[in-house]
């Protein structure tokens, strides 16, 4: 083992010759440092061991089911393509290895460097033992230290590096279903928002434009004026944004496949050559991604959209998953032939069943093709988790150099270090009440790995929503900063607008609160690009208290926010702990509302028919009016609500919503200052460097119902 100090608070200890897997950044300084926890090298895993006492905590892991202290469960590290998130479910779509372990008195953050398959058992086995098998033998282990929960994220974030931003528009609100088939479909879904006066940013295109499910192609029988589609939905503010799978097509003459071919770029089986799986166009290969040539050329591909007014892509499929291989698919049929005419006994039948219903994404799969990194050749299950990684580092820098400007990106399979490239949606989830919950207790797993611009498919992909259940979620979603309606073909369509009159009344309102929050979301993101923070904290990374461990279906939004979901069916309102005396603020049809709600723990009642949330003590925030989409919005007139007993600052960050001059610290920075004097009288102070804004109406509560207006000229 060899260690070595990345900053002040993090160090690494490495054991045997890891891969580089490009996650974490920065010069590192060996020396000698005891190991403080306990690591076994053996018999091809590394194992680390931690014994827990009754009051240890356990949070991060990223994108996992389970709550937010992961305490009680097992978890495995290796991306999954799995559409039934189950209780029982082990895995999901990401694998990302950062976790905090904190008892009483200290807390520490973990990370493990290691591509390939963790297992954690997180008290589950044994309620007093966390256990973590790695399995292999080569890693690298990074202890984080810090002087709170938010500072060992703040540390971590250091040597990761800083999270992708989408441009503004990439907050707006967007639809999306796998099953708009044409074009006509298409102006449908953004004919009806309009008319029905829901904002809107953005169409999500699933497979159905693709010609036979082929990448950087279009169906010229379904969208036969593609690029004008395009064009006129975006010179309304609505952009089309296209799926791109990661297996490519095996067929002659089709561009991609030809210049694979041509380029070595597909990944190869044990005898050399490429090798074959299935995915939705039938038989593909997989382009290395793990190759720097071929993330250039995958890359360049994209320029096939951005060239039709694209600005946008998510990347599916990733993980890579893959619905059945050759060899599989063979011993099935061999099996099935063999079984013709035999009087199967039920064993012998399950085990044939088993042949065709669990052919999918199979451990074996992924042990028989290959990446070559540095001259060395692994198997894919020994880098698996920097597949959908790469692809997607592929995508940004391909988008990146054609588009000249921001572009919204998601991707499916994740691992820490691509957060630097794009955000991730949670996959596919079901219009079930328990994952809104999951939804809820994801979201600050996620902000800890570094990634910010996430959100889950409102309303659930699989399974039919009801309006209930799409209202209650977007009364969540609306401060996610992916806001996006997803669901999958065959199901029950769940628009805004598909639940009648009513819904739609709802709908409509939260998503217009959504566009006047747009600017303090926005700024939040900006802030933790800047500065490491979280967006959304665990009520415990900040108060003290079991009811605050105990309150995971709530979260801190930024500084300022508290929010408390509903997340359950039937329910008029719902029990909050407020760890301190804060505001309850209800937007309703641009009419906004606010009432001074005592510390403790009290009945919020929380219909379908407005947004709720608390604003913190001593703290403000801007809003504006909403707008049909992005593009229409105006920050010329800003309103600030807040609750300031004393002194309350918030400083409002803000740029041109597309260019990347941010990361040369082009941020305009707004400082909205409002502190009580001893005779009740609020003194203000805006001190502005942005030109967007022109006027600012205050309306400050003071903790005892009373509220104050004031408008002031800037
Ligand atoms: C995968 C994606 C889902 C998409 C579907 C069809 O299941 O996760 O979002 O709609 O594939 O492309």
């Amino acid at each position: 083992m060899s260690a070595f100090k990345l900053t002040e608070h993090v160090t690494g200890y490495t054991f045997g010759e890891p891969v580089d897997t490009g996650i974490i950044l920065g010069e590192k300084t060996y020396g000698d440092h005891v190991l403080p926890v306990k690591v076994e090298v053996r018999d091809g895993h590394g194992i680390i061991s931690f014994a827990l006492t009754k009051y240890d905590r356990v949070f991060g892991l990223g994108p996992n089911l389970g709550g937010i202290n992961k305490r009680g469960r097992q978890y495995e590290s290796y991306c999954t393509d799995d559409p039934l998130h189950h209780e029982d479910k082990t895995t999901l779509y990401g694998a990302h290895n950062f976790f905090i372990l904190e008892d009483d008195d200290v807390a520490t953050g973990f990370f493990i460097d290691f591509p390939s398959r963790i297992r954690y058992d997180v008290g589950f086995t044994e309620m007093d033992a966390f256990g973590i098998d790695i399995h292999g033998e080569d890693f690298t282990l990074y202890i984080i230290e810090g002087d709170s929960l938010k500072d060992i994220v703040v540390n971590f974030h250091e040597i990761i590096g800083k999270p992708y931003m989408p441009p503004k528009w990439g907050l707006g609100f967007f639809q999306s279903r796998w099953g708009y088939e044409t074009e006509n479909d298409i102006r449908e879904v953004y004919e009806t928002f309009r008319k029905e006066d829901i904002p809107l940013d953005g169409i999500y295109l699933d497979l159905d434009y693709m010609e036979d499910f082929k990448d950087f192609s279009l169906s010229e029988d379904r969208f036969p004026n593609f690029e004008t589609l395009v064009r006129d939905l975006k010179a309304d503010g609505v952009r089309l944004i296209p799926i791109i799978d990661a297996g490519v097509k095996m067929e002659e003459g089709y561009d991609v496949y030809d210049e694979g071919i041509a380029g070595d770029h597909f990944v190869k089986d044990e005898s050399g050559k490429p090798y074959v799986a299935a995915v939705w166009p039938g038989k593909v290969h997989f382009p290395d991604f793990l190759k720097e040539s071929t993330r250039a050329w995958f890359g360049d591909k994209y320029r096939f959209l951005t060239d039709l007014g694209i600005e946008g892509v998510w990347n599916d499929m990733n993980e890579p998953a893959i619905f059945y291989d050759e060899t599989s698919l063979s011993e099935g049929i061999e099996a099935a032939i063999a079984a013709k005419g035999e009087n199967l006994g039920v064993m012998p039948f399950f085990s044939l069943r088993d042949k065709f219903q669990n052919i999918g994404n199979k451990d074996e799969y992924y042990r028989r093709f290959y990446h070559e990194i540095d001259g060395k050749r692994y198997t894919n299950e020994e880098v698996h988790n920097l597949y959908g990684f790469n692809m997607t580092v592929s995508a940004s820098e391909g988008l990146r150099k054609h588009l000249g400007k921001r572009h919204v990106l998601i991707s499916r399979a994740s691992s820490i270090g691509m957060h630097r490239y794009s955000g991730i949606w949670t996959g596919d989830n079901s219009s079930w009440w328990s994952h809104l919950d999951l939804n809820v207790k994801m979201l600050p797993a996620l902000n800890m790995s570094g990634f910010y611009y996430v959100g889950a498919d409102t309303g659930g992909f699989g399974g039919n929503a009801s309006g209930e259940l799409l209202t209650r979620w977007m009364q969540f979603s609306i401060f996610t900063p992916l806001l996006r309606n997803h669901s999958a073909i065959g199901c029950a369509f769940q628009e805004p607008y598909a639940f009648g009159e009513k819904v739609t009344d709802y709908n409509r309102q939260l998503i217009k609160a959504r566009y006047s929050i747009l600017p303090y979301l926005y700024s939040e993101m900006l802030k933790s690009h800047e500065d490491g923070s979280m967006m959304f904290t665990p009520l415990s990374f900040e108060f003290f208290g079991e009811e605050a461990l105990q309150a995971e279906d709530q979260l801190l939004l930024g500084e300022e926010l508290m929010i408390a979901p509903v997340v359950k069916s039937n329910a008029r309102g719902r029990y909050v702990y407020l760890p301190e005396d804060m505001v309850l603020v209800s937007f309703k049809e641009e009419d906004v509302k606010m009432w001074t709600a005592k510390a403790g723990v009290t009945y919020l009642p929380y219909g379908l028919d407005d947004l709720k949330f608390f604003l913190r003590r001593n703290r403000m925030m801007p809003y504006i009016a909403p707008g049909r989409s992005v593009k229409d919005l105006s920050m010329k007139s800003m309103n600030i609500i807040g609750y300031v007993e004393t002194e309350a600052v918030y400083t409002l960050y803000d740029d041109d919503g597309t260019s990347y001059g941010f990361e040369d610290g082009k941020v305009y920075k707004t400082e909205f200052h409002a502190r009580r004097e001893e005779d009740g009288e609020i003194q203000i102070r805006v001190t502005n460097d942005n030109p967007n804004i022109e006027k600012v109406i205050f309306t400050l509560m003071d903790g005892d119902e009373n509220s104050i207006t004031k408008e002031v000229q800037v």
